[in-house]
């Protein structure tokens, strides 16, 4: 299969190449110093996901802690309500901490312990990528300090409860409107400054290369267990995958599990309040190409070109871009 020059079944192997590029997007668009940073990382994970040890301590450590594999529930009761379909659910809200960022948490921290990295920093919308580092943070015994917007600190209050009993350190960020994107701007500032001591887990498929691809690569095993469990459950593949779209994290490991199947791939984003701009999140579907927090994608851009007030009632869907 085919989709804007990219072959499908190729894809996992060959994307992104060796200057993190998927296509067009991606790639590194930071200073000199954050990008021999960005090296380092992409060298020392290159070398860990090949290492039997790495993986067996990942596989150890899904199955012992995070509580992978994860069910999938067929929806029975609201199938019937609808009448014309059969809804499943693959339920990465099972996971420890209640929500698939586990996945490349652990991932990631587990590539900061093999770096000697002695914190983690991280931004979060929702708080569920900052409990999940929080949690991470935790298991392997790493300071950590996560960046949240004001706004989401009082809209996800038990999230950041819950971060603190963790041991995590909350930045509050009160810049622009306080929500995911400058939080990330602000994690990105604090990275800069530290990055010899610490290490940056981003909490989706984006940000500079190689993040899109760790993280991806992380989150394969949604798609991966998901496609598996509903061939044994039902003796077929799906007529059609859904999932929402924030940075693309859920999406990306999820879709990638169907790749080379005959299968309708819907990412839904939010169009929050309707389709002004400033009023909704929906990136891919309204955005231009546009580079912002080190990669090029496809971004919601204001008349000068910068990134552009993005609204949604969830807060973690509310970002200006999607991952490359
Ligand atoms: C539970 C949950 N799902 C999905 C998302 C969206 O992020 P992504 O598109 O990176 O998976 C978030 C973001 O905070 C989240 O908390």
């Amino acid at each position: 299969m085919n989709f804007n020059g990219i072959d499908f079944d190729t894809y996992l192997k060959n994307y992104p190449d060796a200057n993190g590029y998927f296509g067009k997007y991606g790639g590194v668009y930071v200073d000199d110093d954050l990008k021999k940073a960005m090296e380092e990382i992409t060298e020392a994970y290159f070398a860990i996901c090949k290492s039997r040890k790495f993986i067996a301590e990942l596989r150890r450590i899904r199955a012992e802690f995070q509580g992978r594999p994860t069910p999938i529930s067929h929806l029975e009761r609201l199938s019937n309500k609808l009448g014309n379909v059969q809804l499943y659910a693959k339920r990465e809200d099972l996971n420890h901490t209640g929500a698939h960022k586990l996945n490349h948490c652990m991932g990631e921290a587990l590539l900061a312990k093999y770096m000697g990295k002695t914190k983690l920093i991280a931004e979060t919308g929702a708080g569920q990528h900052g409990v999940a580092m929080a949690t991470a943070a935790a298991y392997f015994g790493l300071e950590c300090d996560i960046h949240m917007g004001s706004v989401d600190i009082k809209k996800q209050a038990p999230n950041v409860a819950r971060m603190k009993i963790l041991g995590a350190n909350v930045v509050e960020v009160t810049h622009g409107l306080a929500t995911l994107k400058e939080a990330v701007d602000s994690a990105f500032d604090a990275y800069a400054k530290d990055y010899k001591n610490s290490m940056y887990c981003i909490g989706s498929v984006v940000g500079p290369h190689p993040f899109p691809m760790m993280v991806r690569d992380f989150q394969h095993v949604v798609g991966e267990e998901s496609r598996d469990q509903f061939v044994k459950m039902t003796g077929e593949l799906p007529n059609a995958i859904v999932a929402c779209v924030g940075g693309g994290s859920n999406a990306a490991g999820f879709f990638s599990g169907f790749l080379n199947d005959p299968v309708d791939i819907y990412g839904i984003e939010p169009l929050g309040r309707g389709t002004k701009l400033g009023d909704h999140a929906a990136s891919l579907q309204y955005g231009s190409e546009g580079i912002m927090h080190g990669f090029n994608s496809i971004m919601l851009k204001d008349e000068n070109g910068d990134p552009a007030p993005v609204y949604s009632v969830a807060s973690g869907l509310d970002y200006p871009s999607s991952g490359p």
